[in-house]
């Protein structure tokens, strides 16, 4: 996919702010995301999603509804630049005739039957990227990276790649998604940070979500990674219900993705070895 230049500038912000990602169509996640955001007292206008709110999950329109209605800030990721465009794949970037592939065929597809025409067109105003200023900090939200919406940029993704990013964004901090894990991590002119997903576990054999806080503290930024609990097995149920292929339900349950196709070395090495993310003072 080609540069983006829609970038829409929320200016000054005072936090906390929660972070998420990957809604992936499922339901339950999101409103235990949206309760978790309530009990700590956060307004929609402190939450910000990095995008695929619709995926893998049974709840396509119902997980669109609640986050529009929820008035939560909200980027465009790959499936909704996908399915607000009408076109004929998810565009995660997975190689042909890889596993990704094959799965995404099926809910992609199932997806793209049960959205209406009226949600499709509200994903086509999402911005696809969101820039603000925390403590003096200017923070870039993108989907993968500054210059492609599904670009895939992992904890181990060389430095120089990530500062790159950084620097064509103009940012100290830059926010991605899109690859399902959660990590961060700061040098010394900036940080890349990335919340995890809520709808699919991090492939480290809990069924958890992640969201993430940002926290001013003193004149530095306080960062933070937490584990969403949530009802998976109503979420499996209604994939079931869906006739939904099996690969990510028993994901859901396991805490293992169906397949690891996407990952580099060090990332595969990572699977089913529950995280650990300390907080970070950027
Ligand atoms: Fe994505």
């Amino acid at each position: 996919m080609s540069a983006q230049t829609d970038v829409k500038d929320l200016g000054v912000l005072t936090g906390p702010v929660m972070i998420f990602g990957g809604p992936y169509s499922n339901l339950q996640a999101t409103r235990a995301l949206l309760q978790t955001a309530n009990r700590l007292g956060l307004s929609a206008s402190q939450l910000i999603c990095t995008g695929d709110a619709v995926a893998y999950c049974a709840d396509t329109e119902a997980t669109v509804r609640l986050l529009r209605d929820a008035g939560v800030h909200w980027i465009q990721g790959n499936c909704e630049a996908s399915l607000g465009n009408r076109i004929d794949d998810c565009g995660c970037g997975f190689e042909e005739g890889s596993s990704c592939a094959i799965l995404s065929d099926s809910w992609y597809s199932y997806a793209d039957r049960t959205i209406s025409d009226d949600s499709r067109a509200w994903l086509r105003t999402l911005p696809a990227q969101l820039r603000f200023s925390l403590n003096g900090r200017r923070i870039q939200v993108v989907h993968g990276a500054a210059d492609q919406i599904n670009r895939f940029v992992f904890e181990s993704t060389p430095q120089d790649e990530k500062q790159r990013q950084l620097d064509l964004a103009q940012a100290d901090v830059l926010i991605g998604g899109h690859c399902g894990l959660p990590f961060g991590q700061a040098w010394g002119s900036g940080a890349w940070l990335n919340a995890g997903v809520i709808g699919m576990p991090a492939n480290d054999g809990t069924r958890n979500g992640w969201y993430m806080l940002l926290i001013p503290d003193a004149e530095r930024l306080k960062v933070s990674w937490h584990r969403l609990n949530y009802a998976a097995t109503e979420a499996v149920d209604a994939m079931r219900f869906a006739g939904l292929p099996t690969g990510y339900q028993d994901a859901l349950l396991s805490g293992l993705w169906p397949n690891i196709d996407i990952l580099p070395a060090a990332e595969q090495s990572q699977r089913g070895q529950p995280l650990q993310l300390a907080p970070l003072l950027i």
